[in-house]
């Protein structure tokens, strides 16, 4: 008989013994075993299993953190019996989300479902939202509003700068609509902003006079941007209780992937929803935060714990992408991390060749890499000889030390993102 013959009627022989039993919920626990539950260490199964309540589960790159968020769906939908489109799961791209619905629909493959749980992104999110209940923020807008992409946006700049009859190569359309969309991505509205130009440079001053034009033609046209969809939406939820309270209803569950890459206006988006429930879920790294420059909070994840009292913690620490090799040296850069939470990952996958390549970014290079104006450096490091350059997968540490290979103008307190790593040398 082959192996997985031989699992399978062990298993067929286990279930019979326990429906002979009538032990009807350890019966259940082996079909989990056999469905959802397959491949998920027993960290990973207690994070599944913690539906109530908040929950923070932290773990690094490839331990399975997408994947306890999809099981978790199936579990409350198949296990807790929980409807469907109570569950709520948000994650940042249109890509992770649309894997993370696949996932599900697999996981869930042959179950019939009366309603479906959304996933989706924070921006389509909000777009939702707002569809349904702009109104009732009461500024003018009407549900019928258009969204500007960044091109958009940069055209309306762009006009702005020059109906006030400013330069426009003193003061570039480009810089300024990343400096409007920073400040709304920092809390700040038009006035904040312009408040802080009065007493600052002219530049600055100039720029809150675009921001004040940008933002009256934005409304004029019923019209949002990116920023604005997350801001808007925000203050929907603070200033209508009613709409807060049709939400916390809709969602009972809500499931946050790659939570360390939430600003501070996702996390009061996230605090409204969970207001009455609290059944919050988030999954995260914190030394994976990448959004830095779209004000991505560490905090939050290093104060979920603050915020939601009670919060359940659970580390997983099991990696299944990596070498053990290169974990070790991982662990001992991200080790030196000031903001960060204890964890140290491990792996059943065996020990790499000691020895291997890996370049790195520093975070104005990596801005710039579609420009070609990229910096790398490139440091050929021993995993035991240097136990200090080297990440898993794409990640984000801060070394504590000027490395001897990376140049002069690295300072101790330069964040590095790890890339071109060839898998097979992991
Ligand atoms: N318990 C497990 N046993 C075997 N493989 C697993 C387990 N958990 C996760 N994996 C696999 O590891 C890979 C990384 O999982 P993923 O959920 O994408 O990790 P993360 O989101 O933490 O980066 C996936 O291929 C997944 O199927
Ligand atoms: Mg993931």
């Amino acid at each position: 008989m082959t192996r997985s013959g031989a699992i399978e009627s062990s298993v067929e022989m286990a279930l019979f013994e326990l429906m002979r039993d009538a032990k009807h919920e350890q019966f259940k626990e082996i079909q989990l075993l056999n469905g959802p539950f397959r491949f998920t260490n027993p960290q990973q199964i207690e994070a599944v299993k913690t539906t109530d309540g908040p929950l923070l589960i932290l773990a690094g790159a490839g331990s399975g953190k997408t994947r306890v968020i999809t099981v978790r769906i199936a579990y409350l939908i198949a296990e807790k019996q929980v409807a469907p489109h109570n569950i709520l799961a948000v994650t940042f791209t249109n890509k992770a989300a649309g894997e993370m619905r696949s996932r599900v629909e697999e996981l869930m493959k042959g179950q019939r479902m009366q309603s479906a749980p959304l996933i989706s992104t924070f921006h389509s999110l909000c777009v939702r939202i707002l569809r349904q209940d702009i109104d009732k923020l009461d500024e003018g807008y009407k549900k019928s509003f258009t969204i500007y992409d960044t091109d958009d946006s940069q055209k309306v700049v762009k006009a702005c700068i020059k109906d006030l009859g400013l330069d426009e190569k003193q003061l570039a359309p480009r810089y300024v609509r990343n400096a409007i969309s920073s400040a709304k991505n920092r809390g700040e509205d038009v006035e904040m902003f312009a408040a802080q130009g009065r007493t600052g440079r002219p530049k600055k001053a100039a720029i809150a006079k675009v921001f004040k034009m940008y933002d009256e033609r934005l409304h004029t046209a019923n019209a949002l941007d990116f920023d604005d969809l997350l801001i808007k939406t925000v203050q929907l939820l603070r200033r209508s209780p009613e709409t807060r309270d049709k939400y916390n209803e809709r969602y009972k569950y809500i499931l946050v992937d790659e939570y360390q890459d939430t600003n501070a206006l996702q996390f009061a988006f996230i605090s409204f929803l969970t207001e009455k429930q609290q059944n919050i879920c988030v999954v995260g790294d914190d030394a994976q935060s990448i959004y830095g420059f779209r004000q991505a909070d560490i905090r939050n994840i290093l104060g979920f714990e603050e915020h939601f009292k009670d919060a359940k913690v659970i580390l997983l620490e099991q990696n299944y992408r990596s070498t053990q090799t290169i974990l070790d040296v991982a662990h001992a850069i991200i080790e030196n991390n000031i903001h960060q939470k204890k964890k140290k990952l491990w792996t059943a996958n065996p020990a790499a060749n000691a020895s291997f390549t890996i370049r790195l970014l520093t975070p104005t290079a990596r801005r710039g890499l579609s420009r070609q104006r990229s910096r790398s450096i490139n440091a050929a490091v021993s995993a035991t000889a240097l136990p200090s350059y080297i990440a898993p997968t794409p990640s984000r540490v801060c070394l504590k030390k000027p490395c001897a290979g990376c140049g002069s103008n690295i300072t101790s307190s330069a964040d590095f993102r790890f890339t071109s790593v060839p898998r097979s040398k992991m």
